[in-house]
């Protein structure tokens, strides 16, 4: 399989085709989901979640996203690398600097940080020194004590409207690629249609040019309540790998999201 670059993505937005992405935190599960095709994996803080058993991402350390990235980029094979800095990585532009260079030491190809337009500049000073950003909008779980719960973002138009100005503000800054959470399908469509650079999308409707989804939910394996925006590909498969090429065909051919899973 060819190797996945931020061209690759690119040139799926150009072309009109979808990509997928799923998070992956070791080297065996890095390697399968590699395997059945996915084209970007993501070390996320997920990880906080879904391997820790926290209630929320922001327990998670440097520390442990730099393990879990050393150990899923021993099985990346193809796929591209992305992963996220941790809550209060922005706490500056210099901690984020220092913060981003130590992950991309670790094996990061791409960095992923939330925030609004007003993280531009620390946007600017990463690409600057050849640090490619992934910007992520919409559902922030790093402020979920702030949003008051992880509830859909951008349902009114104000709203929606600050997503996408947002977006734009964070692109110009030099963010190639936007990932967007929990939001209405029709403002999924409305920020893809806006930029230049590729939008993936979790709970953002069918449009956006990729999709990503949490390696747990994807095999069934979360505990508690499940959001809409998920399927359990296990469901249907008989061994993991089978779910993970379901998931990457699913999304290739845009079965995956079905209006079942979208606001
Ligand atoms: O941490 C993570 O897994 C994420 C995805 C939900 C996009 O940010």
């Amino acid at each position: 399989m060819k190797t996945v670059t931020l061209s690759t993505l690119q040139a799926y937005k150009q072309a009109g085709e979808t990509f997928s992405c799923l998070t992956a935190y070791d080297a065996s599960f890095a390697h399968a989901a590699s395997q059945a095709g996915i084209d970007v994996l993501l070390v996320g803080d997920s990880l906080g979640m879904v391997l820790q058993g926290h209630n929320s991402t922001l327990p998670v350390t440097m520390e442990d996203i730099i393990y879990h990235t050393r150990c899923a980029a021993r099985g990346k094979g193809h796929s591209l690398l992305m992963v996220d800095l941790p809550f209060m990585s922005n706490i500056s532009t210099e901690r984020l600097l220092v913060d981003a260079g130590a992950l991309m030491r670790a094996g990061a190809e791409l960095v992923k940080l939330e925030g609004e337009a007003w993280m531009a500049e620390g946007i600017r000073e990463l690409t600057r020194r050849g640090v490619p950003v992934c910007a992520h909008l919409g559902l922030t779980p790093q402020t979920v004590h702030q949003l008051g719960g992880y509830k859909v973002q951008g349902r009114d138009a104000a709203n929606a409207e600050r997503i996408i100005n947002d977006a734009k503000v964070l692109a110009d800054a030099g963010a190639s690629v936007i990932l967007l959470e929990c939001v209405p399908a029709s403002l999924g469509k409305a920020v893809t249609d806006a930029l230049d650079v590729p939008v993936i999308g979790i709970g953002a409707g069918p449009d956006t040019d990729g999709q990503i989804l949490v390696m747990h939910d994807v095999l069934g394996v979360t505990h508690g309540r499940t959001p809409r925006f998920v399927k359990n590909f296990m469901a249907e498969a008989d061994s993991i790998q089978t779910a993970f090429q379901h998931y990457h065909e699913s999304v290739k051919n845009r079965t995956f999201p079905a209006p079942e899973h979208c606001f």
